[in-house]
């Protein structure tokens, strides 16, 4: 069906950052597929990982015991500060499980319609829950009617979340992303989470962590509430988790851990051996390299590169700049005005990039950069940064 206005360009072959198309064009990678190949593409050890446990067996059912579920849910419960875990196979549905979950919580206390606090410009998926919760009404429109259980409130205001819990009884739950990555590269002020978190605690709710764009090393810390000192009670996790082979998860403590009992939520491929085993591999990638450090490396590298090129200078692209912000390999230079166009224009140079939110080119490359890779991204962003300038007339 014609749901993508996809790009001239097919890919045939990846290794590292680089990828090559169908004519054998090499490209450099600054998006691992919307942050989802952090280890680049055919990372040997994920490819191992697969070939092995595909001949030996790629799927039963959550019927029976899974060792590597098993296993993968210690080795990530033990990471993150959670102690349980469900799996699936998306984003979209590790925020379902999360949605459905905060709402069983909810009754369980009595409340008749759990609500759930989730914030404007916020990306969550695409199923109907998660499209509610998703601030974009671009998004959302043509799907009506949407998911009632939901109230929004401005990202990063404090006031507002606590307005909300002075007047509405039926909050169970807030649900966020540590960073916004569709709406637009957006990083919170140092406090938030932990004022979210204070909230929560005094009003009985669920904080929940949207993390399927911003886990598994990627701002710098395994997870990027780690930044921070809080932990929250509910993260979700996909994309970055098994380096391309679909799988999401769930991940909770404390009381939200224990809330599904069986038969409340389940998934026929979920956690299967194939997926759960190209997701340890991941983690033990990551782990040996200590590839959120050097994330946070790359970006600070990355983000002080392009400030020093894009916004101190007295040239044309000063004024087209608005702000280059991010948190370690999550980097967005919001420009004045929709730059669509970069996305093609990078494509001929040689370079995948993204622009989100209409005027937010936003970078998600590879967490195993070598830092010359870096800066040729960094070198090439900034070149058509200036071209588009001098093509707008700034
Ligand atoms: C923060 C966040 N949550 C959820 C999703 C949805 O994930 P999926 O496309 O795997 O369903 C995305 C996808 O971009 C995302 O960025």
């Amino acid at each position: 069906m014609s749901t993508y206005t996809r790009l001239p360009v097919t890919f045939e072959r990846g290794e590292g950052p680089w990828l090559w198309d169908t004519t054998g064009k090499k490209y450099l990678d600054a998006l691992s597929g919307v942050a989802v190949c952090g280890l680049g593409h055919a990372h040997p050890a994920v490819a191992e990982a697969l070939c092995q446990q595909a001949r030996r067996l790629v799927h039963t059912s959550n019927i029976y015991g899974i060792a590597k579920q098993q296993t993968l849910a210690e080795r990530l419960t033990l990471l993150s500060g959670m102690e349980r875990a469900f799996f699936c196979n998306s984003g979209a549905e590790a925020n379902e499980a999360a949605i459905k979950l905060a709402r069983l919580y909810g009754h369980n206390k009595g409340i008749a319609t759990p609500t759930i606090v989730v914030a404007e410009n916020s990306f969550h998926g695409r199923t109907l829950a998660t499209l509610t919760a998703t601030g974009n009404r671009k998004t959302q429109a043509g799907f009506e009617p949407l998911v009632s259980g939901f109230l929004r409130v401005a990202y990063n205001d404090l006031e507002a979340l606590q307005t909300i819990a002075k007047n509405s009884t039926e909050v169970v739950a807030v649900l966020l992303e540590p960073v916004q990555g569709e709406g637009g590269v957006n990083v919170p002020d140092d406090d938030y989470l932990a004022g979210v978190r204070a909230v929560c605690d005094q009003y009985g709710w669920l904080m929940m962590l949207d993390e399927v764009q911003t886990g598994m090393g990627r701002t710098g810390r395994w997870f990027a509430y780690q930044h921070t000192s809080i932990v929250p009670d509910v993260i979700t996790l996909a994309k970055g988790l098994a380096n391309g082979v679909p799988i999401g998860a769930c991940l909770a403590r404390g009381e939200a851990a224990h809330t599904f009992k069986p038969g409340n939520h389940a998934t026929t491929f979920g956690g299967n051996p194939l997926a759960c085993s190209a997701a340890l591999a991941v983690l033990d990638t990551i782990e040996s390299g200590n590839l959120p450090a050097r994330a946070a490396e790359l970006g600070a590298r990355m983000t002080a590169r392009l400030r020093d090129k894009l916004i101190p200078g007295d040239g044309t692209e000063r004024k087209l700049v608005n702000a280059i912000r991010g948190k370690g390999l999550m980097i967005g230079i919001e420009l004045d005005r929709p730059c669509g166009e970069l996305v093609g224009q990078a494509l001929q140079q040689g370079l995948l990039i993204n622009v989100t939110a209409e005027r937010v080119i936003r970078l998600l490359p590879p967490l195993i950069l070598s830092d010359q890779q870096a800066d040729q991204i960094v070198d090439t962003v900034v070149e058509l940064v200036i071209a588009f300038a001098r093509t707008a007339g700034v």
